[in-house]
């Protein structure tokens, strides 16, 4: 099945500039190379079984098709045949599909009354001291049905996609006990089985110690150890192991101890750090080697240096600091200094509650101080590689899956133009249409 999107504006970040290098290849972009977004007006992309046979301007790419022998071009590329379907994007962006790699949207309830306590003035870690926060939604997961837990995830999944997010890393970290945790990590296997999108899943046993451990801390650090970590393994279900690095929640010697062992059965590593107090925890994930460090408010200069050092790619989450009324993530700084950026939701019941992924690139325009393509880079591609997704998708290239964003404007400047709105039309996942029209 051979489909061509046409007349469109295409933006996509490029992990090769240009050049035939494999698709995947590469490390997540950094500094200058962040702004490098091709532009293509008009634009075209021809789909193969869902994969990107062709992308580029217009008249190259109609110039490979439907041509009838001789089988290749004046250049020696063989012609591709006819499409079966046109698509035509009226002169529309086309970007690659949103990858969100940082979401906890697999929870059984919401917590509104939180927040009404925090626009009263009430503090997230206060709340959390409290045992309220992210207990409050072990409570409720480890109360629901599987029924119910799935069914909320999937209506998450489902918003997400509605908001042009076609990969999606969703994590653990409600259920703080082993048989919870497991329910949590199946629950998002068997969502992924039911949605589009490619689903990602992380192991974060370790977000925070449950009530009944408050007391003895040390055995819960060695539940995780003994028991969760490999348990979670076993089901060869998470792909990555993170932990919530923050005073008050698990120091980083302690942190250090569990994704070490996470390593050992293979997982990649990630670590929610420096978000309220700066514990030093961007110089720990950079020692660790950690794909990614989150949050990282609090962070300081050397603990970026040291990320940008070790290629430890910086997960901001610009809305959490907007729903818990804390300041950004320097992410400029952190382009700046030459530290890898992505951005992602953080979608949670508690810090921040979205799945708009378009939100989030506009917070990055209008307040984190990126350029509109560095922007579209961290929502993308470097997205893409932060769970480690980057060879088949996040950006528009080909090779890569055909995983695409119709959006109702003429440039990604749209999104934060067209303020609070989606500026999604159309969602295409591996060539096939899944949201929108
Ligand atoms: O990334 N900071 C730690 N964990 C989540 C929030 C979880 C919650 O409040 O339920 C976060 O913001
Ligand atoms: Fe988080």
């Amino acid at each position: 099945m051979h489909k061509l999107i046409r007349n469109a504006r295409i933006y996509t970040p490029r992990q090769h500039n240009g050049d035939p290098a494999p698709a995947g290849s590469g490390a997540a972009l950094r500094g200058s190379a962040m702004s490098r977004v091709a532009v293509y007006d008009p634009g075209a992309v021809l789909i193969r079984d869902g994969l990107i046979a062709r992308i580029g301007p217009q008249d190259e790419v109609l110039a490979q098709i439907g041509a009838a022998p001789p089988p290749h071009d004046a250049a020696g590329r063989r012609a591709e045949p006819t499409p079966d379907l046109v698509i035509d994007a009226g002169g529309r962006c086309v970007i690659p599909g949103f990858v969100d790699p940082h979401t906890h949207l697999c929870f059984a309830a919401t917590r509104e009354d939180e927040f009404r306590l925090r626009l009263a003035g009430a503090d997230y870690m206060e709340i959390h001291r409290q045992g309220g926060g992210i207990m409050s939604s072990v409570r409720t997961l480890r109360a629901a049905s599987r029924q119910q837990l799935l069914e909320r995830t999937l209506s998450g999944l489902a918003r997400s996609l509605s908001f042009g997010v076609t990969t999606v890393e969703v994590k653990t970290g409600y259920g703080l006990a082993t048989d919870a945790e497991l329910r949590q990590l199946e629950t998002i296997r068997d969502a992924a089985q039911m949605v589009p999108q490619d689903v990602v899943a992380t192991f974060l046993g370790a977000h925070s110690i449950p009530a009944e451990y408050v007391q003895r801390r040390e055995e819960f650090v060695q539940l995780v150890i003994d028991e969760m970590l490999p348990a979670a393994a076993q089901t060869g279900i998470p792909r990555y192991c993170d932990i919530f690095t923050e005073e008050g929640v698990f120091t980083v010697e302690e942190s250090e101890r569990i994704l070490r062992e996470a390593r050992r059965y293979g997982m990649g590593l990630k670590a929610h750090v420096d978000e309220i107090v700066n514990l030093h925890g961007a110089a720990m994930a950079a020692r660790l080697g950690c794909v990614s460090a989150e949050h990282l408010i609090a962070a300081d200069d050397d603990g970026l240096k040291a990320m940008a050092d070790a290629g430890t790619i910086a997960v901001v989450l610009p809305g959490t600091s907007f729903s818990i009324r804390k300041p950004f993530a320097r992410a400029r700084a952190m382009v700046d200094f030459g530290v890898p950026l992505a951005l992602a939701t953080d979608c949670n019941p508690g810090s921040c509650y979205t799945e708009a992924m378009p939100f989030i690139y506009t917070l990055a325009v209008m307040q984190l101080g990126l350029s509109m393509e560095e922007a579209l880079t961290a929502v993308t591609l470097n997205a893409a590689h932060a769970i480690g997704m980057a060879d088949r998708v996040g950006s528009l290239e080909t090779g890569k899956q055909a995983d695409l964003v119709i959006l109702d404007g003429a440039s990604p400047a749209v999104i934060p133009y067209h303020l609070a709105v989606n500026p999604v039309l159309s969602v295409y996942k591996r060539g096939e249409l899944v949201a929108g029209g």
